[in-house]
């Protein structure tokens, strides 16, 4: 298992560090055995397993059982779970309440929290020993109020988010994620910034890259955000479930070797004719 300390050392070295989203145990298992750095439970599951439109229906339990799956899956990784929306109330013991429950229950190696409202969590965290990721940029959970737009665009806007990364990381945050940002805006802050910055939307300057796993594969989404690289075509099962179902309608399946050998012996069959 690699630690915060390992990707201090890659920002250091400059090497870069990967992350992935993983929802559940057969995700963060592939996630593991390709060796990527940082698995992220990312409260995208609203959208990628659970079928709403927004991360904003996603609820605490929600993140709990599906970061309880994902560590099954990818014991030795680093595991990040987010927060989800609503999680970080203005009272901020309720807040490290939560963090307490999610952090303890998930066996997690650290939180994601959007935004820049966090402040006083975040230190709340660190002082209890809750290592927190930050996330700004484009923040999923205000989407209400900032729609998926890249984030950055006037002067005053850069500096409102360049200030917010700073306090962040003085806050005791020990990573940041930063999602649709100019890609210059968020070189100046990987510069600037001690702690490793991850890019989606912000490349290629930051210290590593977060997508997510069903962007990757082509697996169930219906659109292409811009930053998003396909490696692989998992949209093809359709195909293949439409193949299985013409097989059992066509008694094609299941064929002699996936059957298990006849074991009655003569006679048995007409005695439990006779019982039954
Ligand atoms: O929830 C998520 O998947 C995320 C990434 C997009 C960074 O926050």
């Amino acid at each position: 298992m690699k630690f915060l300390k390992d990707f201090y050392r890659f920002k250091n070295d400059f090497e870069k560090i990967s992350m992935l989203t993983a929802y559940d145990y057969p995700s963060a298992k592939q996630a593991e055995a390709a060796g990527i750095d940082i698995v992220l439970v990312g409260d995208s599951l609203g959208m990628t397993v659970l079928g709403y439109d927004d991360t904003v229906s996603v609820t605490l339990d929600d993140m709990i059982h599906h970061g309880k799956a994902v560590r099954r899956g990818a014991p030795d990784t680093f595991i990040v779970v987010d927060m989800p929306f609503g999680a970080v109330a203005r009272d901020t013991n309720v807040a490290i309440e939560r963090a307490v429950k999610l952090y303890q229950a998930t066996h997690a190696n650290a939180l994601k929290v959007e935004g820049a409202h966090t402040s006083d969590f975040i230190k709340g965290c660190q002082e209890i020993g809750i290592p927190i990721v930050g996330h700004l940029g484009l923040t999923p959970q205000s989407v209400g109020l900032t729609g998926f737009k890249v984030q950055g665009q006037s002067e005053a806007t850069r500096r409102k988010l360049i200030d917010e990364a700073k306090r962040m990381e003085d806050d005791g945050a020990v990573m940041l994620v930063l999602e649709a940002v100019p890609q210059d805006v968020a070189a100046f802050i990987t510069e600037q910034l001690r702690i490793p910055v991850i890019g989606i939307g912000a490349e290629p300057d930051t210290d590593g890259q977060v997508l997510v796993y069903h962007d990757v594969l082509n697996y169930g989404v219906d659109f292409k955000p811009k930053f998003v690289k396909r490696y692989s075509d998992f949209s093809n099962g359709v195909e293949a479930l439409r193949q299985y179902h013409e097989d059992v309608k066509h008694k094609a399946f299941p064929e002699p070797q996936h059957s298990f050998k006849a074991r009655m012996e003569e006679g048995e069959r007409e005695r439990y004719d006779n019982m039954y």
